[in-house]
């Protein structure tokens, strides 16, 4: 995205030691209430590792050594198109449908709760196997294999021929997908005023009649995402900005009115939410503790700020979450270096940001002084940007730099999708009544939990 920038490319020890500094203290029952996030509620943080499933899958680059941007591949397709969920579709991927070729499978536990359909030996038949990580990201997986199955059993799609059926299911679940994504997602992390500086409200005219009638559309204004025939996934977005997510997991969730205070990851035989297995039994998740659903008395644990804090378990990942190093914040810096990001002062320059906005050394307190000095004026991306969130935005939301790029990668590849709304049809929106909307052109995470029917209070 900003290909004539020069790469950071800092010592790894250095980096090493920054990473040591970006572990909260492991949980020992209630969390420090000053890190929690009260505009974001924790189902979110969720949602946003669902979006980076469905968008970016990196399996070549190596974190031991210098890779090139423009030599990775990006197993998913960089659109908002739900191939974490469809795979390639009822022909070629049967496993993860029924036999009609129409309904997703949907799994049961021994305890007989629905659960993601698993093979015998426990592993999750999905489209991106990595929805299976965790058992909250497990459950809002299993909310939109319920989605779909609803949408396609409500009229007129339940009248289709089958293959008529699936396709029309699909576009309406992603369709509407994408519609939460921008407007109930990305516009608590920036603002719905840069949504809009970017998906630019436009008329024009027609003739009608003897006179004229005015359009009103939207138009695509990126400033700094652009491609010349496709469109492809920065790595200033997958290796920096989008993983601000992962200071947003909290130390411990409560998943139900009995499975309470439980550790994100903890080390065995302590029990946590890690995933990869059969859902335990009396572990489904109610809803109404994740988001904020009107009408219930549940009030949802919030996500924790957008800050340089990782919580304690993201430093203990097991193996089959992250061979080799386990510290997440580890990975994200190294990573960053192996792409060869270049440092975050330098992209907010680009961007055109003026001083105040730009951090500097003094912004980096309290890291110890020799990290100051290494990084104080240039700064990894990933750690830039969530630097940037605490200290412009007080964790809350993104801060300039993490917010712009998150926000023109987003609608870009939505715009640059040739099946999106926002390409076949840009004046869509969702339809009060119609698959899970309860007012026109509003349709929120919460509406699709509840239209797939999973278990809210
Ligand atoms: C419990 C929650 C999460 C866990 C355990 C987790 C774990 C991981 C791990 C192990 C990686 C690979 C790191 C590497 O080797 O470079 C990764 C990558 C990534 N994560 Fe997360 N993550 C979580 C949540 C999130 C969230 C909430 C977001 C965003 C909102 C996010 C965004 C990303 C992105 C963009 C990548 C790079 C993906 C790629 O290019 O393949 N993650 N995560």
């Amino acid at each position: 995205m900003f290909r004539n920038l020069p790469p950071l490319l800092p010592d790894r020890p250095d980096l090493e030691a920054l990473a040591r500094e970006m572990i909260e203290p492991q949980p020992t029952g209630e969390e420090d209430p000053v890190a929690d996030n009260p505009d974001i509620p924790a189902g979110f943080t969720y949602v946003g590792q669902f979006v980076d499933h469905d968008l970016t899958f990196d399996t070549l680059s190596q974190l031991q050594q210098d890779n090139d941007p423009d030599a990775l591949v990006d197993f998913r397709t960089p659109r908002f198109d739900l191939d974490s969920i469809y795979g390639r579709g009822p022909d070629d991927q049967p496993f993860l449908y029924e036999d009609d070729g129409v309904h997703l499978l949907i799994g049961r536990n021994k305890a007989g709760e629905d659960d993601l359909p698993r093979n015998v030996k426990g592993r999750a038949l999905l489209g991106d196997a990595r929805n299976d990580e965790n058992l909250i990201i497990s459950g809002l997986t299993l909310g939109v294999l319920k989605y779909h199955n609803r949408v396609v059993d409500t009229p007129p799609l339940a009248g289709l021929a089958p293959v008529r059926r699936f396709d029309e299911a699909r576009r309406i679940v992603r369709w509407h997908y994408q519609w939460a994504v921008i407007h109930d997602f990305l516009a608590r992390l920036v603002g719905t005023e840069v949504i809009e500086d970017i998906l630019h409200p436009v008329s024009f005219k027609v003739p009608a009649g003897t006179s004229s009638k005015t359009i009103k559309t939207l138009a695509v204004l990126p400033r700094f995402f652009h491609w010349r025939s496709r469109p492809f996934m920065p790595v200033e977005f997958s290796v920096g900005a989008y993983r601000f997510g992962h200071s947003m997991v909290r130390g411990e969730y409560e998943l139900n009115d009995q499975v309470q205070n439980i550790p994100i990851f903890a080390k065995p035989p302590e029990e946590d939410l890690r995933g990869f297995r059969e859902l335990p039994a009396g572990h489904s998740i109610q809803w109404a503790l994740f988001f904020q659903f009107e009408g219930s008395k549940l009030t949802p644990q919030p996500s924790r700020k957008i800050d340089t804090k990782l919580s304690f378990g993201l430093n203990i990942l097991p193996e089959n979450v992250a061979a080799g190093i386990h510290a997440l914040a580890e990975r994200d810096l190294k990573r960053g270096r192996a792409l060869g990001l270049p440092s975050g002062q330098a992209i907010a320059r680009t961007i055109g940001l003026p001083e105040d906005l730009i951090l500097h050394a003094a912004d980096l307190k309290p890291l110890p002084d020799h990290l100051i000095q290494v990084f104080g004026e240039s700064t990894p991306l990933f750690f830039y940007v969530l630097k940037e969130a605490e200290k412009i935005s007080g964790g809350r939301r993104l801060g300039p730099t993490g917010g712009r790029i998150v926000a023109e990668v987003f609608i870009g590849l939505l715009r640059a999708d040739p099946s999106s709304y926002l390409n076949t049809e840009p004046t869509w929106q969702p339809k009060a009544g119609k698959f899970g909307a309860r007012k026109d052109g509003e349709f929120t995470i919460t509406d699709l939990l509840r239209f797939a029917r999973v278990r809210i209070d």
